[in-house]
């Protein structure tokens, strides 16, 4: 069998008093999509979070490629491969797509043998091949990101992930904000990046969206991990009761 891409082991983190994230545990396999889901404030996010470089775990250990690591910035993670869209989607605004393809990573040419410069035809060449590839119709690649649909926002990240050959992508709530023409395009995003062999974890409140794409799903309820189980092995209501609770009568 495979080695996990990534391992969690009991991961904590606590906002003051609130625990978001109690002792969780989880692996990833390549070319596998983890479905992650839960109720608002389940703890969802922070968890990912702690995987990404944005907060700082308080206790337990990641550990990439069979090393522990300790992820200080969101930087150090996509330097290890790990590629993560936020719910509030990191790309730059006032920068074009290719811009935001190669962001912190431009190019740059000797301009008359001195200067060094940005090499914008290159990355616009490079966007144009990646965007291709993965069949992204963007009508005009200089058009700065806040003019493109939330759709092609995602995937202008997605392109990003690929080209950078990334080893995890994570994606907090792809669809939330998109209309079905884009949330099937953002699916089959999914889905090429694992026959690419790249492994997602993917938050999502749509069950139907999870159940189309993931190979497993973990549930987390209150910050901890109250189950996790193959795609083939479950229903809706059985992950529906999970992420609500025993206490809850449907
Ligand atoms: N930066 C923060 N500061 C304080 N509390 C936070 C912060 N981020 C999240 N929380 C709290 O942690 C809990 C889990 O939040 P979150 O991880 O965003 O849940 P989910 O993504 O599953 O909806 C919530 O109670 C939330 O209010
Ligand atoms: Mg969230």
């Amino acid at each position: 069998m495979a080695k996990p891409v990534l391992q969690v082991r009991n991961l904590y983190k606590h906002f003051g008093g609130l625990v978001a994230v109690d002792q969780v545990s989880m692996e990833v396999y390549p070319g596998e999509v983890v479905g992650l889901l839960g109720d608002n404030g389940a703890g969802k996010s922070t968890l990912i979070k702690l995987i990404s470089g944005v907060h700082r775990p308080d206790g337990g250990q990641v550990i990439f490629d069979q090393r522990e690591v300790t992820l200080a910035s969101p930087l150090e993670a996509r330097k290890l491969g790990i590629e993560t869209i936020y719910q509030d989607l990191a790309l730059c605004e006032n920068l074009d797509a290719s811009a935001n393809i190669f962001l912190g990573r431009e190019p740059l040419r000797r301009h008359l043998g001195l200067f060094k410069e940005l090499d914008s035809a290159y990355m616009l060449r490079e966007s144009h091949k990646i965007l291709e590839q993965l069949d992204i119709q963007i009508p005009d690649l200089r058009r700065p990101i806040r003019q493109l649909s939330g759709g092609q926002r995602q995937a202008v990240s997605i392109a990003r992930a690929v080209y950078w050959n990334a080893r995890l992508m994570i994606m907090d709530e792809p669809t939330a904000a998109l209309g079905v023409p884009e949330q099937l395009k953002v699916l089959q995003l999914i889905r090429t990046l694992r026959e690419q062999g790249v492994p997602v974890i993917v938050i999502s409140h749509n069950l139907q969206d999870v159940f189309a794409t993931a190979d497993r799903i973990v549930v987390m309820r209150r910050g901890k991990k109250v189950g996790e189980r193959a795609i083939a092995e479950t229903n809706n209501n059985e992950i529906v009761g999970l992420m609500v609770g025993s206490d809850v009568q449907l």
